[in-house]
């Protein structure tokens, strides 16, 4: 594996673990544990997304064209949780566990999907187009 690929493979999960604790904490309707768990989440998440936007995304589109299905699906998935996060945070605001923890649910699948295809096909992808790999994956801390 390269550095790139385990920064930002190793940053999913990382994300994946603040997720569940903020789930966990709607699960048991602990709302400011909740709140403080999904900010950090969402704060780290979107720190994710916009390296990858910003550095990753457009190398690839450089090579293989702004339109090429990949980064186009993905930047969509990027727009969609966007939306979501929006939606959480408010349910949580409202303290309506019920639907907190449906749209959760929700997420955490579109999340394992989006992350299995930038892990098992985008990572790989771009990794060889990227001359400096450690300076982009210190910018997920
Ligand atoms: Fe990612």
């Amino acid at each position: 594996m390269s550095t790139l690929i385990d920064g930002f493979t190793s940053h999913h999960r990382t994300l994946d673990a603040a997720f569940l604790a903020a789930h966990n904490a709607v699960d048991t309707a602990n709302w400011d544990r909740a709140l403080g768990a999904f900010q950090t989440f969402w704060e780290a998440i979107e720190r994710h997304m916009a390296t990858e936007e910003r550095h990753l995304f457009p190398v690839y589109e450089r090579h293989h064209g702004a339109d090429n299905p990949l980064t186009g699906i993905l930047r969509k998935g990027h727009r969609d949780l966007r939306g979501f996060f929006e939606e959480i945070s408010e349910t949580i605001g409202a303290h309506d566990a019920d639907e907190a923890s449906a749209l959760m649910g929700t997420v955490a699948q579109i999340l394992n999907h989006h992350d299995e295809k930038e892990e098992q096909e985008f990572y790989p992808a771009v990794a060889p187009l990227i001359p400096n790999p450690e300076e982009i994956t210190a910018l997920l801390d």
